[in-house]
């Protein structure tokens, strides 16, 4: 099992290109199933909760190619099953967004309940009232959500555009009913939609395609059903930048009192975290090739919580949160969307940091001084904090179980090293 092993402290400067966000390209991939013509993306990350949508994906009968340079071709010409296996959708529960497609184009669909998760019990009841107010039958069947639309009567196998009001911001719930609204019968509402930018690229690929899309990255967005859906044709979709890696790389700059820039970030895709950073003591800025963060005076504490976009998002708590280790007194940090998103405090603690979690919020100490030594990483984000804390941490720090973070960053350890932090992937 890798782990990385990392000397620190360090100081990070230079220029690291973002990859394309993990969280648009795997709805992208999911879109390839509404249509039997070509798709075709362009920089897709190369990190495994890809390669477990490819999976997924070719295990139903689709073709899918990834090439080097992160583009994606896609057919959903032959596709033979309308099922996601448990074995796969276990290990990512963005699986659930086939449900979607393979409902709106073949009117059935076995995806397996995606089970638990590190950072909570995370259901998918949204996506399944969803799609019953749109017209399809759903039942759990040894562990799967069988879901199907009836072939006869007024649905005909196809599903009802109607209007559905999300109780709670969803992101992939947003995306599934964008998905299964393109094909359905009339006029789908989505109201309290999720406002991410992945959403509005989703949006952007699904119009491309032929569909009828309007208000994405507003509350309200509206799409009007057709008939079929065409494929990318000569101009694949070029996936958005993964602002989450972006602040992952800002966040290490501003921990080491660095200077570092990320080519290819969107400051207008991460506001309330940029505001943080600066308000932490670091100075933002806006360059012609990206987002660039330097500090050099002492950090100041932060108080935040995390909220939908454009609220600080939840995926860059933990990191915030090994920066704040650094920070001089005590900052809260309260985590909204889930219930238990603190995993990678305990390991900070092990670092040395001074955090106290009561419920939903996390009180930081600082600042500390942090020793290097072996930590575990529980989740996605949480491995990235670890990371991020091994850079200032006196010695060696051992991120155990990086396979976490192979999910969603591609070449971390060759983008830090670039920057100046000593890391390196060991077995361990
Ligand atoms: C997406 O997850 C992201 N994943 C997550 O990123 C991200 O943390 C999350 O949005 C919040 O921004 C992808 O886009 C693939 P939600 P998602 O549905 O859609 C509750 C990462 O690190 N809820 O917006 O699964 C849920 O429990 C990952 O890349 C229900 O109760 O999150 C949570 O408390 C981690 N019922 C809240 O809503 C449902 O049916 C928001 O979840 C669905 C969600």
């Amino acid at each position: 099992m890798d782990a990385f092993l990392i000397r620190g402290p360090s100081r990070l400067a230079g220029t690291v290109p973002v990859s394309g966000a993990k969280n648009a390209a795997l709805p992208a991939l999911a879109a390839a199933l509404l249509t039997a013509q070509p798709v075709g993306l362009e920089s897709v990350p190369a990190v495994a909760d890809i390669r477990t949508m490819q999976k997924l994906l070719t295990g139903m009968g689709v073709s899918v190619a990834l090439s080097p340079g992160g583009g994606v071709s896609l057919s959903a010409h032959d596709v033979r099953s309308t099922e996601a296996p448990y074995d796969l959708v276990r290990t990512m529960r963005a699986s659930i967004l086939v449900l979607g497609p393979l409902l709106s184009r073949f009117g059935e669909a076995w995806v397996s309940l995606p089970g638990g998760c590190a950072i909570g019990v995370r259901p998918v009841d949204l996506h399944v009232k969803a799609f019953e107010a749109m017209g399809a039958r759903v039942a759990v069947e040894k562990g799967y959500i069988h879901a199907h639309v009836s072939r006869v009567g007024t649905l005909a196998g196809r599903l009802q555009g109607t209007t559905i009001r999300f109780p709670t911001v969803t992101v992939t719930g947003t995306e599934n009913v964008l998905l299964a609204a393109t094909l359905a019968r009339g006029t789908t509402r989505i109201q309290n939609a999720a406002l991410e930018p992945e959403v509005v690229d989703l949006a952007r690929l699904l119009r491309k395609m032929g569909a009828s899309i309007s208000g994405e990255g507003t509350s309200t967005v509206v799409v009007e059903g057709v008939e079929r859906l065409s494929g990318t044709g000569s101009a694949p979709h070029v996936v958005v930048p993964d602002r989450i890696e972006a602040g992952t790389y800002l966040a290490a700059g501003a921990l080491t009192a660095g200077d570092v820039t990320v080519a290819g970030a969107r400051a207008s895709d991460l506001p309330a975290f940029l505001s943080a950073l600066a308000a932490a003591g670091a100075s933002v800025e806006e360059t012609e090739s990206g987002v660039r963060v330097r500090r050099d005076g002492p950090l100041r504490p932060v108080d935040l919580a995390t909220g939908p976009h454009p609220g600080f998002p939840t995926d860059l708590q933990a990191q915030f949160m090994a920066l704040m280790t650094q920070a001089e007194g005590t900052s809260r940090i309260a985590e909204t969307i889930f219930e238990n998103r603190f995993l990678h405090a305990v390991e900070l603690v092990r670092l040395g940091a001074g955090i106290d979690v009561e419920g939903h919020t996390a009180t930081v100490h600082g600042p500390s001084r942090l020793q290097g030594a072996p930590v575990t990483a529980s989740d996605l984000r949480a491995s990235a904090a670890l990371v991020l804390a091994g850079l200032v941490a006196e010695g060696e720090t051992l991120v155990r179980r990086i396979y976490h973070l192979d999910r969603g960053y591609s070449g971390m350890e060759g983008k830090l090293t670039a920057l100046g932090a000593g890391v390196e992937r060991v077995s361990g």
